[in-house]
């Protein structure tokens, strides 16, 4: 690994939370601006919810390239960029901040690119995933709906089911309403929500089932989560953006049923890397050292 590097002319960026301890976004992108010996920083910045205008003025004025936005800042991102990427607007969420050199502050949200990135680098082709059946998500919460964004925009059908069935319908209504206002001459996408306890009974024709919910999190409302996936055609795509642990006891079930899966911390991984590239000018890859880096962190947590 290269040295760390920081001069007077370094490049700047941060991530602003409230809390923002628990962020891993610090250790992964001062990780990579060492490994390309790349004179520059990235640091926690706590900002409490109603110092977040000022404080993103303050970064802009004090030469900050940008910066990621994580709870509770990311509606007040998406609202104090001048300029937001498509598929941010549709998803109604920013998580990164990029300050250009001439004023404009440009908005983005990049955990469906990452996502979609961790799909693909474990191997799935997600155009011909899509092209076999629907996607399910279990979740409506802010990761669902990054989520199901980019996945309509790589064509697949999505359908929501969440433990406060009000809460999917309501999601699926909004992303159908924002993407029919930003591509009103294309193909509309197609949304639907299912009950709670039905999910299960309808896995047969799905394609990729998404776990975004805190189910089967270290800590969280059920570590031991693990559904029957007995319904499932021997095709189904499992996913889990849970990352502590980094396989779910319902990823393992469903490794054991002979199903392909894909993890979660990849996700994290692959959603830093525009952020990256726009603010310290360079490609970054989630290979093998990058995971193990990150992964002995959080064993260290
Ligand atoms: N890998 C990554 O890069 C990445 C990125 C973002 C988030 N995540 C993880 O994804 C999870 C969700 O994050 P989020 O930001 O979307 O959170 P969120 O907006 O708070 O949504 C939480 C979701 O989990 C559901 N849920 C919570 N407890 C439940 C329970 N006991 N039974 C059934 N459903 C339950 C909620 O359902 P209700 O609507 O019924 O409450 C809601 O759909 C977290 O574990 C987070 O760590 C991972």
């Amino acid at each position: 690994m290269s040295e760390f590097r920081i001069t007077g002319r370094a490049k700047l960026a941060g991530v602003i939370g409230h809390p923002v301890t628990h962020s891993l976004s610090p250790v992964l992108h001062n990780y990579w601006l060492a490994r390309h010996g790349i004179d520059g920083a990235y640091v926690p910045l706590s900002v409490a919810p109603d110092a977040f205008v000022t404080a993103v003025k303050g970064l802009q004025v004090s030469g900050f390239r940008g910066a990621n936005v994580t709870i509770p800042h990311k509606e007040a991102a998406f609202a104090i960029a001048d300029e937001v990427d498509p598929m941010a607007r549709i998803a109604g969420s920013v998580n990164t901040l990029v300050f250009r050199e001439d004023g404009v502050i440009h908005g983005s949200s990049t955990d469906g690119f990452g996502y979609v990135a961790n799909l693909e680098s474990d191997g799935i082709d997600v155009a011909a995933l899509a092209s076999r059946g629907p996607a399910l998500l279990l979740g409506a919460g802010g990761a669902a709906r990054s989520i199901a964004t980019s996945l309509l925009e790589k064509g697949f059908q999505v359908v929501f089911s969440n433990r406060t069935a009000g809460r999917a319908e309501r999601l699926a209504m909004e992303l159908d309403a924002a993407w029919r206002r930003y591509f009103p001459k294309g193909d509309a996408p197609r949304l639907s929500a299912i009950a709670w306890d039905m999910w299960e009974e309808r896995l047969g024709d799905v394609a990729l089932l998404v776990n975004t919910t805190s189910l089967g999190m270290q800590g969280g409302p059920a570590p031991d989560w693990t559904p029957k996936l007995g319904t499932a055609s021997s095709h189904l795509v499992v996913s889990d953006i849970v990352y502590v642990p980094q396989e779910t006891p319902f990823l393992k079930a469903a490794g054991e049923q002979g199903l392909t899966t894909s993890g979660g911390l990849g996700m994290l991984l692959h959603q830093a890397r525009p952020g990256f590239r726009a603010w310290f000018g360079a490609e970054t890859e989630v290979d093998e050292a990058t995971v193990a880096y990150i992964s002995a962190v959080l064993s260290n947590r």
